[in-house]
């Protein structure tokens, strides 16, 4: 990698970091982080690049999911089980609809830091320092609340370990058991038209995990009814912490640089500036990274940050996370897609549902219309359909949790219920039952691509 380093990102403009006031506590916490063990190893992260690999050329399927913000108040295992158990339950669904292996990603261990579309809050006549999440200040509003703490980082860095390592017992320690995972509840369903049709598929894949087990294959005898890879991802955005936990690899051949704070970082749609320090250091690692594409990406900027993060056209490196609104799916989307298939550089395309459709209640509360999120996904699919290119994921924001932040579904939430368990510490998640609902869309809508293309994604070249 010409011209970088670690600490490159240092000579670049930077935004969406605290201003700390005391820069010796900043620099002593870096130095004790970077003598910390990696929270995740090389071998995993380039494990997870091939996956992607198979994600961008439609041979697999991506679901990105969890927190907006993890919190340190909610960190506990119960909540960390209930995600974890979610985002299976979804992956099942998904890979029936699909008939391809889902690639599971976690927005946890690790998803701590926001960035803010306003650097002040105000309340009344008092304007204070934005929250920026756990790993920066405190939610609360008052003065001392929000002031910038560099121990943050730390207590994050011990924070992730923990959860990650819990998901790694419960991966491979009898929490992913295919035959347990798919006792869902469907009372959600129970009266409303989609009913029969989330019935009949649940009791589809009873039949085939019936038929495998007739035919021998039981959790037992085969570990991958039992076991499962799941991988972790945050958005990189304070460089001081990923800095002190990149390392070089010194096992393999490859001999690269590797962010181990995660398997897989993203690039948010604040921070992707061609010429700014969060493209600097991304540029640099090898690990499978993400680019947040909102509605002003320009098609000919995003081939030349494309080249940047991926000189040498690797499949699986870069993963673009389209996030346009359900207005603007179709207009702001095929444009990028059509400039990245004439340009041949190699992406995978991934759909974020969430970010461009968060509205402000009557009431107050920010939140979100199921339906805005499946019309966006149904876009998505729509417009790679046109262009014979590859749907490759999602990424959501939803939680284990029964909570009230997302509005509709088939049990539906309404504007009025948003106050009932309204938890999250920045942006409304799906809960545990709009989340399956969404899969199930999915699924459908997977099955037809399928259908279409005659078989799993083939694109025609
Ligand atoms: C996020 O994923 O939480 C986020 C802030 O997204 P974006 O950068 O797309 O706004
Ligand atoms: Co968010």
């Amino acid at each position: 990698m010409v011209d970088w380093s670690v600490n490159s990102w240092r000579n670049f403009p930077i935004k969406q970091v605290p201003e700390y006031s005391d820069k010796v506590k900043v620099v002593n916490v870096e130095k004790e982080l970077s003598l910390r063990p990696p929270l995740v190893f090389a071998e995993e992260a380039r494990r997870l690049r091939k996956r992607m690999a198979d994600v961008a050329e439609g041979k697999a399927f991506l679901l990105q999911g969890g927190d907006c913000a993890e919190s340190f108040a909610e960190h506990n295992a119960n909540n960390i089980r209930d995600s974890f158990r979610v985002l299976l339950q979804m992956a099942v669904v998904l890979t029936f609809g699909s008939a391809l292996p889902v690639v599971k990603i976690g927005r946890l261990a690790g998803q701590y830091s926001k960035p803010r579309s306003s650097p002040f809050e105000i309340i009344g006549d008092i304007e204070l320092p934005s929250y920026r999440g756990d790993m920066v200040n405190d939610m609360e509003f008052n003065k001392n609340a929000r002031e910038p703490n560099p121990e943050r980082l730390i207590k994050v860095y011990d924070k992730s370990a923990s959860t990650l390592n819990l998901l790694r017992a419960f991966a491979s320690g009898g929490m992913a058991d295919l035959t347990k995972l798919h006792e869902w509840n469907l009372e959600f369903v129970r009266g409303t038209k989609e009913a029969e049709k989330y019935k009949n598929l649940a009791a589809q894949i009873t039949s085939s995990l019936e038929f495998m087990n007739a035919c021998g294959m039981t959790p037992e005898n085969t570990p991958q009814l039992r076991e499962t890879e799941f991988y972790t991802s945050h958005e990189g955005l304070l460089l001081n912490y990923e800095e002190a936990l990149t390392r070089k690899d010194t096992i393999t051949e490859e001999k690269g640089w590797f962010a181990t704070s995660a398997h897989m970082l993203w690039i948010g749609d604040r921070t992707r500036a061609i010429d700014e320090a969060h493209i600097e250091y991304m540029r640099g690692i090898a690990n499978p990274i993400g680019l947040k594409c909102g509605p002003s990406t320009d098609p000919d900027d995003l081939l030349r940050l494309i080249e940047k993060l991926n000189p040498l056209n690797q499949a699986g490196r870069l993963t673009l996370i389209a996030r346009m609104g359900v207005n603007d799916i179709h207009k702001k989307l095929k444009p990028l897609v059509s400039a990245v298939k004439k340009s041949g550089l190699i992406v995978g395309w991934c759909c974020d549902p969430m970010h461009g459709n968060t509205v402000k209640a009557s009431s107050g509360f920010k939140t979100r219309k199921m339906d805005d999120i499946m019309t966006e996904v149904k876009g998505f699919f729509d417009v790679h359909g046109e262009m014979n290119t590859v749907p490759g994921g999602v990424h959501f924001e939803m939680t284990g949790q029964n909570v009230t932040e997302c509005v509709g579904g088939v049990y539906a939430v309404s504007e009025s219920n948003l106050g009932d368990r309204y938890h999250t510490h920045c942006d409304p998640r799906l809960n545990a039952t709009q989340s399956l609902e969404l899969a199930f869309l999915l699924a459908d809508l997977l099955a037809e691509t399928r259908g279409k293309v005659g078989k799993p994604f083939s694109v025609i070249a």
